[in-house]
Protein backbone atom coordinates (compact mmCIF):
# COMPACT_ATOMS: atom_id res chain seq x y z
CA UNK A 1 0.00 0.00 0.00
CA UNK A 2 0.89 3.73 -0.84
CA UNK A 3 0.80 5.77 2.15
CA UNK A 4 0.20 9.36 1.56
CA UNK A 5 0.33 11.54 4.65
CA UNK A 6 -1.20 15.21 4.61
CA UNK A 7 0.10 18.22 6.15
CA UNK A 8 -1.86 21.14 6.86
CA UNK A 9 -2.05 24.24 9.38
CA UNK A 10 -5.70 25.16 9.10
CA UNK A 11 -8.87 24.52 7.45
CA UNK A 12 -7.46 21.93 5.74
CA UNK A 13 -10.28 22.02 2.23
CA UNK A 14 -7.19 21.25 0.10
CA UNK A 15 -6.54 18.08 2.47
CA UNK A 16 -10.69 17.35 2.37
CA UNK A 17 -10.78 17.65 -1.05
CA UNK A 18 -7.98 14.94 -1.65
CA UNK A 19 -9.21 12.84 0.84
CA UNK A 20 -12.61 13.31 -1.01
CA UNK A 21 -11.14 12.56 -4.72
CA UNK A 22 -9.42 9.66 -3.27
CA UNK A 23 -12.82 8.03 -2.44
CA UNK A 24 -14.33 8.99 -5.30
CA UNK A 25 -11.90 7.76 -7.73
CA UNK A 26 -11.33 5.00 -5.83
CA UNK A 27 -7.38 5.42 -5.28
CA UNK A 28 -6.91 2.08 -3.25
CA UNK A 29 -8.23 0.16 -6.21
CA UNK A 30 -6.62 1.63 -9.14
CA UNK A 31 -3.17 3.14 -7.44
CA UNK A 32 -2.52 1.06 -4.22
CA UNK A 33 -2.46 4.20 -2.08
CA UNK A 34 -4.80 5.62 0.44
CA UNK A 35 -4.50 8.46 2.75
CA UNK A 36 -2.79 7.07 5.87
CA UNK A 37 -2.58 10.36 8.00
CA UNK A 38 -3.00 13.95 8.51
CA UNK A 39 -0.48 15.84 11.01
CA UNK A 40 -1.06 19.49 11.64
CA UNK A 41 1.85 21.91 12.92
CA UNK A 42 -1.76 23.85 15.15
CA UNK A 43 -3.72 22.20 17.39
CA UNK A 44 -6.45 24.20 16.80
CA UNK A 45 -6.52 23.73 12.89
CA UNK A 46 -10.19 23.04 11.75
CA UNK A 47 -9.11 20.47 8.88
CA UNK A 48 -8.21 17.99 11.91
CA UNK A 49 -12.18 17.50 12.76
CA UNK A 50 -12.85 16.90 9.37
CA UNK A 51 -9.79 13.85 8.85
CA UNK A 52 -11.28 12.13 11.98
CA UNK A 53 -14.74 12.57 10.46
CA UNK A 54 -13.05 10.63 7.59
CA UNK A 55 -11.79 7.84 9.82
CA UNK A 56 -8.19 9.34 9.32
CA UNK A 57 -5.23 9.02 11.57
CA UNK A 58 -4.78 12.33 12.74
CA UNK A 59 -1.77 13.98 14.83
CA UNK A 60 -0.47 17.40 16.12
CA UNK A 61 3.32 18.10 15.88
CA UNK A 62 3.11 22.08 17.32
CA UNK A 63 6.00 23.72 16.61
CA UNK A 64 5.41 26.03 19.52
CA UNK A 65 6.68 23.14 21.66
CA UNK A 66 10.14 23.44 19.79
CA UNK A 67 12.62 25.67 20.38
CA UNK A 68 14.36 25.61 16.65
CA UNK A 69 13.44 24.91 13.33
CA UNK A 70 15.46 21.81 13.49
CA UNK A 71 14.64 20.38 16.58
CA UNK A 72 10.42 20.71 15.40
CA UNK A 73 11.12 19.35 11.81
CA UNK A 74 12.84 16.14 13.50
CA UNK A 75 10.07 15.63 15.28
CA UNK A 76 7.39 16.34 12.33
CA UNK A 77 9.95 13.56 10.44
CA UNK A 78 9.57 11.42 13.23
CA UNK A 79 5.68 11.27 12.97
CA UNK A 80 5.79 11.36 9.24
CA UNK A 81 7.86 8.21 8.41
CA UNK A 82 6.09 6.31 11.19
CA UNK A 83 3.70 6.17 8.55
CA UNK A 84 5.96 4.55 6.23
CA UNK A 85 5.00 7.08 3.42
CA UNK A 86 5.22 6.97 -0.25
CA UNK A 87 4.37 11.25 -0.47
CA UNK A 88 3.86 13.09 1.45
CA UNK A 89 1.65 16.18 0.50
CA UNK A 90 1.53 19.83 1.88
CA UNK A 91 -2.05 21.17 2.01
CA UNK A 92 -1.37 24.91 3.44
CA UNK A 93 1.00 24.10 5.44
CA UNK A 94 2.24 26.65 6.71
CA UNK A 95 5.79 26.73 8.27
CA UNK A 96 9.12 26.99 6.33
CA UNK A 97 10.78 23.46 6.11
CA UNK A 98 14.82 23.27 6.92
CA UNK A 99 16.98 21.70 3.99
CA UNK A 100 17.38 18.22 6.39
CA UNK A 101 13.83 17.57 6.09
CA UNK A 102 13.31 18.46 2.34
CA UNK A 103 16.35 16.25 1.41
CA UNK A 104 14.76 13.53 3.01
CA UNK A 105 11.79 13.36 1.55
CA UNK A 106 13.23 14.65 -2.21
CA UNK A 107 11.37 13.53 -5.11
CA UNK A 108 8.48 12.52 -2.76
CA UNK A 109 7.27 16.11 -1.13
CA UNK A 110 4.40 18.14 -2.97
CA UNK A 111 3.23 21.41 -2.27
CA UNK A 112 0.21 24.01 -3.77
CA UNK A 113 0.59 27.46 -3.74
CA UNK A 114 -2.01 30.03 -4.73
CA UNK A 115 -0.09 31.64 -7.64
CA UNK A 116 1.36 31.01 -10.86
CA UNK A 117 4.95 30.14 -9.92
CA UNK A 118 7.40 31.62 -10.73
CA UNK A 119 5.44 34.87 -9.71
CA UNK A 120 4.67 35.67 -6.06
CA UNK A 121 6.09 32.87 -4.40
CA UNK A 122 5.83 33.54 -0.32
CA UNK A 123 2.91 35.26 1.74
CA UNK A 124 -0.21 37.45 0.26
CA UNK A 125 -0.14 36.35 -2.81
CA UNK A 126 -3.73 37.49 -3.96
CA UNK A 127 -2.81 41.15 -2.66
CA UNK A 128 0.16 41.18 -4.88
CA UNK A 129 -1.31 40.14 -7.80
CA UNK A 130 -4.07 42.36 -7.83
CA UNK A 131 -1.46 45.20 -6.71
CA UNK A 132 0.69 44.65 -9.83
CA UNK A 133 -2.90 45.05 -11.82
CA UNK A 134 -2.28 40.99 -12.86
CA UNK A 135 -4.92 40.24 -14.92
CA UNK A 136 -4.61 36.38 -14.50
CA UNK A 137 -3.56 35.03 -11.08
CA UNK A 138 -3.41 30.81 -10.44
CA UNK A 139 -2.13 28.26 -8.38
CA UNK A 140 0.83 25.61 -9.25
CA UNK A 141 1.42 21.77 -8.07
CA UNK A 142 4.98 21.66 -7.58
CA UNK A 143 7.68 19.40 -6.14
CA UNK A 144 9.10 21.01 -2.93
CA UNK A 145 12.80 21.80 -3.16
CA UNK A 146 15.21 23.75 -0.49
CA UNK A 147 14.16 27.27 -2.44
CA UNK A 148 11.14 28.40 -0.62
CA UNK A 149 7.62 27.79 -3.42
CA UNK A 150 10.32 26.52 -6.39
CA UNK A 151 11.24 23.30 -7.72
CA UNK A 152 9.69 21.50 -10.58
CA UNK A 153 6.21 22.55 -11.39
CA UNK A 154 3.93 19.39 -11.73
CA UNK A 155 0.65 21.34 -12.54
CA UNK A 156 -1.12 25.21 -12.79
CA UNK A 157 -4.35 26.31 -13.68
CA UNK A 158 -5.05 30.23 -14.74
CA UNK A 159 -7.93 31.68 -12.62
CA UNK A 160 -9.24 35.50 -13.93
CA UNK A 161 -8.47 38.89 -11.91
CA UNK A 162 -12.16 40.33 -11.85
CA UNK A 163 -12.00 44.35 -11.82
CA UNK A 164 -13.33 44.87 -8.28
CA UNK A 165 -11.86 41.79 -6.70
CA UNK A 166 -10.64 42.04 -3.22
CA UNK A 167 -7.46 39.39 -2.40
CA UNK A 168 -10.26 37.23 -0.19
CA UNK A 169 -12.10 36.96 -3.56
CA UNK A 170 -9.67 36.36 -5.29
CA UNK A 171 -8.29 33.22 -3.10
CA UNK A 172 -12.27 32.10 -2.33
CA UNK A 173 -12.14 31.83 -7.08
CA UNK A 174 -8.19 30.40 -6.65
CA UNK A 175 -9.17 27.92 -3.80
CA UNK A 176 -11.62 26.43 -5.93
CA UNK A 177 -9.69 25.61 -8.45
CA UNK A 178 -6.99 24.43 -6.06
CA UNK A 179 -9.59 21.96 -4.68
CA UNK A 180 -9.66 20.40 -8.27
CA UNK A 181 -6.39 20.66 -10.01
CA UNK A 182 -4.74 19.10 -6.59
CA UNK A 183 -6.28 15.77 -6.65
CA UNK A 184 -5.44 15.51 -9.65
CA UNK A 185 -2.20 16.00 -9.66
CA UNK A 186 -1.49 13.73 -6.88
CA UNK A 187 -3.30 11.44 -8.96
CA UNK A 188 -1.03 11.86 -11.89
CA UNK A 189 2.03 11.65 -9.75
CA UNK A 190 0.73 8.19 -8.11
CA UNK A 191 -0.09 6.61 -11.73
CA UNK A 192 3.80 7.67 -12.64
CA UNK A 193 5.70 4.24 -13.46
CA UNK A 194 7.81 3.73 -10.32
CA UNK A 195 11.17 5.18 -10.93
CA UNK A 196 13.97 2.39 -11.74
CA UNK A 197 16.07 0.94 -8.86
CA UNK A 198 19.51 0.53 -9.75
CA UNK A 199 20.70 -2.66 -9.82
C1 LIG B 1 -4.50 27.44 0.11
O1 LIG B 1 -4.81 28.57 -0.67
C2 LIG B 1 -3.08 27.03 -0.14
O2 LIG B 1 -2.71 27.15 -1.48
C3 LIG B 1 -2.36 28.03 0.70
O3 LIG B 1 -3.11 28.09 1.90
C4 LIG B 1 -4.46 27.78 1.59
C5 LIG B 1 -4.83 26.62 2.47
O4 LIG B 1 -6.19 26.35 2.47
N1 LIG B 1 -0.99 27.69 0.88
P1 LIG B 1 -6.74 24.99 3.10
O5 LIG B 1 -6.12 24.81 4.48
O6 LIG B 1 -6.38 23.87 2.19
O7 LIG B 1 -8.22 25.20 3.22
Amino acid sequence: MKNIVILISGSGSNMAAIVRAAEREGWARRFDARIAAVISNKADAAGLAIARAQGIATEVVAHKDFDTREAFDGALARAIDAQAPTLVVLAGFMRILTPAFVAHYEGRLLNIHPSLLPAFPGLRTHQRAIEAGCRVAGLTVHEVTVELDHGPILAQAAVPVMPDDTADTLAARVLAHEHRVYPQAIAAWLARPAPATPA
